[in-house]
């Protein structure tokens, strides 16, 4: 069989680990995919970085846009991150070239998956982002495949590992917000930008990925409400444990009678609740369907394994030939539903 020739843009953590992944498992994942998956050509900014991985038998090209077109590639794999500029730009003409895309990047799909998802149908391709929420847990395909006979009636999970991190620490340590947050800078735990961990704005971009999926939505970030970590004390996290509660970030997605309700906040959560029992960097999904009950998914939500196993479950997906769309269903079917906002102003 022909091999399904990936062009990976964005050599970081995700990007260094999917070209990992593939060169290790390459019988494995031709097996398992019924063809040879084979990287032609890849694409970063800085060629001369060393990235300890042997990158000589790729094609190399600095410009992500021009990787995204090349002829020698099926699917463009974005892993460089943001929701404007380069990303949204390589993978619009990606898929104007009728190339699939996967991508782990939650911010570009948070804010502009509708369209995407769209212009990809509109060019017959499609558009995955296991990787984009939870890391290596694969809530996307639990949601869009393996749920897909049940109306779900919540879902809802602490998605953003630095602030479980943080939080947990506070509390195991009894270490104030502020120096924890130093730690975790220190750890190279946080973003680049660190107000999009700890303002709980990462986690939200993620809650509306999968509030899209669970409702039939368009993806609204713009809908959520966020309230992130910042001014979590470590007296808040004293008397909830008093309580025989922790504290976590949460998110929570709900169709209620006034409309979608998607909310991003610190939440008391009993401390011996599987969500309360969730310690250091690790992520939880909860969902609830009609038929299924409650379900929970527990593991890694970020780093360069568990990001780059979720990146090849969508690209081994599309070796098989399977073209899911994006949010389980067709971009121009998903609804414009009622924002149900609940926060004083
Ligand atoms: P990263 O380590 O910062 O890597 C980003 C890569 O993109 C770098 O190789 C960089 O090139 C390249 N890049 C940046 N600007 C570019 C440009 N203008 N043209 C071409 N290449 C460019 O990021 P990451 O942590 O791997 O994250 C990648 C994506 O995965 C993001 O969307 C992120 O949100 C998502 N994600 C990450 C994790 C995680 O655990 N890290 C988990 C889930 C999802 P240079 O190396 O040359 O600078
Ligand atoms: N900054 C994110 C986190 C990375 O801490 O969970 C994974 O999306």
């Amino acid at each position: 069989a022909s091999p399904l020739r990936l062009g990976i843009a964005g050599l970081g953590t995700v990007g260094t680990g999917t070209v990992k992944i593939i060169q290790k498992h390459a019988a494995m994942l031709s097996s398992r995919a019924g063809r040879p998956v084979a990287i032609t050509a890849v694409s970063a900014r800085d060629r001369m970085k060393n990235r300890d991985v042997d990158l000589s038998g790729y094609a190399w090209e600095t410009d992500a846009r021009a990787l995204a077109v090349r002829d020698d590639i099926d699917v463009f794999v974005e892993l460089i991150g943001g929701d404007e500029g380069i990303a949204r730009e390589a993978v619009t003409a990606a898929l104007k070239a009728g190339k699939d895309v996967v991508t782990a990047n939650k911010a570009l799909l948070a804010i502009h998956g509708q369209e995407l998802a769209e212009l990809a149908e509109a060019h017959g391709r499609v558009i995955r982002f296991e990787a984009a929420v939870a890391g290596g847990i694969p809530i996307i395909k639990t949601m869009t495949e393996s749920l897909a006979g049940n109306e779900i009636r919540r879902v809802m999970g602490v998605m953003n590992g630095t602030c479980n991190y943080i939080l947990t620490r506070m509390e195991n340590a009894g270490l104030p917000y502020e120096t924890v947050f130093e730690e975790a800078r220190q750890l190279g735990y946080l973003e680049a930008d660190p107000t999009l961990d700890v303002g709980g704005i990462d986690a939200s971009h993620k809650l509306a990925l999968l509030a899209a999926i669970a409702f039939g939505a368009k993806p609204s970030f713009g809908a959520v409400e966020i309230e992130g970590i910042e001014r979590v004390s470590i007296d808040d996290i004293r008397r909830a444990a008093d309580m025989g509660y922790r504290i976590k970030l949460l998110g929570v997605a709900q169709m209620t009678g006034r409309g979608l309700e998607q909310r991003m906040s610190p939440c008391l959560v009993p401390a011996e609740s599987p969500l309360g029992q969730l310690q250091g960097g690790t992520n939880m999904v909860v969902v609830e369907g009609d038929s299924v009950g409650q379900i929970v998914l527990r593991g890694a939500g970020a780093g360069e394994g568990p990001t780059a196993s979720a990146v090849m479950s969508d690209v081994v997906e599309i070796a098989r030939g399977v073209r899911m769309p994006s949010f389980g269903q067709p971009a121009s079917e998903l609804a414009t539903p009622q924002a149900a906002r609940t926060a004083v102003p």
